[in-house]
C-alpha cells in the first residue's frame, strides 16, 4: 500500500439480518486530506464509519490503517478502544458532550478517556495537558469559554468542543458524522474552515449532507447510494455527475436531510 494512504476499506459488505446495507465497498483514504462520505439518506455512511472504528463487524472484507512511519494494523476484528489508542478519532452523529462539565473538564475528561467520570474530575492536569487542551480550544476557537457549562454553549460551539475532545486525544485519523447538521450557513462555513486546520496534521473523514460545506472543504468525494459506491472524485465531479444529481441532489438530499 501507498505510504499515502490513511485507511483501506478493502472489499466491504455487511448484512443485517438479511438486509445488505453495504456491498463490495473500496475507499482509499488519502493521509492529510478530508474525505467526504455522501449520499441519501439509508446509503449507508454511518455503518461505513461504524464498521471502521469496529463497532459494527463486516460480513465480508477488511479495514486497514496505516499510521505514519509504522506498519499497516487491521482495524477489523480490534476492540473499539484499541483502534482509539491507535489513533482513530470518532465523533458521532448524536452529540456526546457532558451538558453538566464545563468545557475544560470535558476536555480532561476526554484526555483521559479510559478513566471515570468522577476520577477525571478530580484529576489534576499537567502543565503540558493544560496547554494542549489551551491549543486544541485554541484551534476551534473555545478558548475563551473554557468555564463555561457545555449545556450553555450554542450549537455549534458543542460540535466544535466534541471535534476538540477528539483532537486532544491526538488522532491521526478523525471521523465525523454530520458535524454540520442543525448548523447555520455562518457556523458550518467556521466549521469547515476548522475542518482545514485539523487536516493538516490529520486525515479526517466526514459524512454531511451540507453541499456547500463538501464544496469548500472536501479533497476526495466517495458517493453512496444503496450500499455501494456510486462514483468517486472531486467535488465538483461528484456534482456534476447525471447518477449522482438523479439518485441524491436531485431529491434535495443536501438540504433536507
Ligand atoms: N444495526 C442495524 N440493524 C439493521 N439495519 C441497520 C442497522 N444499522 C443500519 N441499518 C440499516 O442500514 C442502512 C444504512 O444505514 P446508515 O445509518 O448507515 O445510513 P446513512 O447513510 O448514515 O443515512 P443517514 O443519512 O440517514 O444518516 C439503513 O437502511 C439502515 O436502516
Ligand atoms: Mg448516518
Amino acid at each position: 500500500m501507498a505510504r499515502s494512504t490513511a485507511v483501506e476499506i478493502k472489499n466491504i459488505s455487511v448484512c443485517f439480518d438479511g438486509f445488505w446495507a453495504l456491498t463490495d465497498v473500496n475507499i482509499n483514504v488519502k493521509r492529510n486530506t478530508i474525505h467526504f462520505f455522501i449520499g441519501p439518506n439509508g446509503a449507508g455512511k454511518t455503518t461505513l464509519l461504524d464498521i471502521i472504528c469496529a463497532k459494527t463487524k463486516p460480513t465480508k472484507g477488511s479495514v486497514f490503517y496505516y499510521p505514519e512511519n509504522s506498519d499497516g494494523i487491521k482495524l477489523t476484528g480490534m476492540k473499539e478502544y484499541k483502534i482509539v489508542m491507535e489513533g482513530v478519532g470518532r465523533k458521532f452523529q448524536v452529540p456526546s458532550v457532558f451538558v453538566n462539565l464545563s468545557v475544560m473538564d470535558n476536555m480532561i475528561l476526554s484526555l483521559k478517556g479510559h478513566k471515570g467520570v468522577l476520577e477525571s474530575i478530580f484529576y489534576k492536569p499537567s502543565k503540558q495537558e493544560l496547554m494542549l487542551i489551551d491549543e486544541t480550544l485554541e484551534k476551534v476557537d473555545l478558548l475563551d469559554r473554557k468555564n463555561v457549562i457545555a449545556g450553555s454553549l450554542a450549537h455549534g460551539e458543542k460540535q466544535w468542543l466534541e471535534i476538540a475532545m477528539q483532537l486532544v486525544q491526538k488522532p491521526q485519523v478523525i471521523m465525523l458524522d454530520e458535524p454540520a447538521a442543525g448548523m447555520g450557513k455562518p457556523e458550518t462555513f467556521k466549521t469547515g474552515e476548522i475542518l482545514k486546520e485539523i487536516k493538516k496534521e490529520c486525515t479526517v473523514i466526514v459524512v454531511e449532507h451540507d453541499m456547500d460545506f463538501v464544496k469548500q472543504v472536501s479533497d476526495r468525494v466517495t458517493v453512496l447510494h444503496e450500499g455501494k459506491v456510486l462514483m468517486e472524485g472531486t467535488c465538483d465531479e461528484a456534482l456534476s455527475n447525471e447518477t449522482v444529481q438523479a439518485v441524491y441532489l436531485g431529491r434535495g438530499g443536501e438540504r433536507d436531510a
